[in-house]
C-alpha cells in the first residue's frame, strides 16, 4: 500500500508487474474480523478489492491465473498448511500458478552466517510459538506432495535483499 503513497506519479492497476505478467485485478482475501480494520489509501482503493475468506476453507474465486500467499504459511504446521494449501484446489486450473512468498531456508553455504543465522532463529521461534517451522526445499517439496500431488515446484527465487523467497507452484 505505501508504494502506491510514495509513487503517486505510477499509473498502475496491478501490483506485481513480473517478466510481463500484468495483474488488472488484486483481491486481498483475511478473516473477516481483519478486514473490518483495514482502511486502504484512496489510492488503491480502485485496484484492491478486499474480500473475507477463511483459508481452511474452499477457495471460493475460480480460475484466477495467481493465488498469492504471502507469509501465511511459515507460522502454520505442516498438518495445516497441507489443508490451506488443499482448499485451493478446486479453483486451480492447469495454467494457475500458487505464488508463495515466504521464509525459505536454503542449503548452508548459500548465504552468509549471518543470514543463515537469522532464518534459523526464525525457525526455532516458530516451532516454540506455533509448533511451526521454516522450510528447505524438501520441507516445502514434501508439503506439496502431500497436499495433492498434482501440485509441483516450477521454481524458487531468493530476490536479493529480500527475507522472503518466491516459491512458484504449478498444479497437475
Ligand atoms: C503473518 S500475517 C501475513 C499478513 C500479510 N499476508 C503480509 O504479508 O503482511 C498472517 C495473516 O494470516 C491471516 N490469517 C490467519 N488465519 C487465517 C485464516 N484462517 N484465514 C485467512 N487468513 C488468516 C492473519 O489475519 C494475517 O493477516
Amino acid at each position: 500500500m505505501s508504494f502506491f503513497e510514495a509513487r503517486p506519479d505510477l499509473e498502475v492497476r496491478y501490483v506485481v508487474d513480473e517478466e510481463s505478467l500484468k495483474w488488472q485485478e488484486v483481491m486481498k482475501m483475511d478473516l473477516e474480523s481483519v478486514l473490518k480494520g483495514v482502511h486502504p489509501p484512496s489510492d488503491v482503493q480502485e485496484r484492491v478489492t478486499f474480500s473475507p475468506h477463511n483459508f481452511f476453507e474452499e477457495q471460493p474465486i475460480k480460475d484466477t491465473d495467481v493465488y498469492f500467499l504471502r507469509w501465511v504459511l511459515h507460522d502454520w504446521s505442516d498438518a495445516y498448511a497441507v489443508n490451506i494449501l488443499r482448499a485451493l484446489v478446486p479453483a486451480l486450473r492447469k495454467e494457475s500458478r500458487v505464488v508463495i512468498n515466504d521464509a525459505y531456508l536454503p542449503e548452508f553455504g548459500a548465504i552468509s552466517l549471518y543470514q543463515q543465522r537469522f532464518l534459523r532463529a526464525t525457525d526455532l521461534t516458530m516451532k516454540q510459538i506455533q509448533n511451526a517451522r521454516e522450510r528447505d526445499r524438501k520441507d516445502w517439496e514434501v508439503l506439496l506432495r502431500e497436499a495433492d500431488e498434482l501440485f509441483h515446484l516450477i521454481e524458487i527465487k531468493c530476490p536479493a535483499g529480500s527475507a522472503l523467497a518466491i516459491i512458484i507452484l504449478g498444479w497437475k
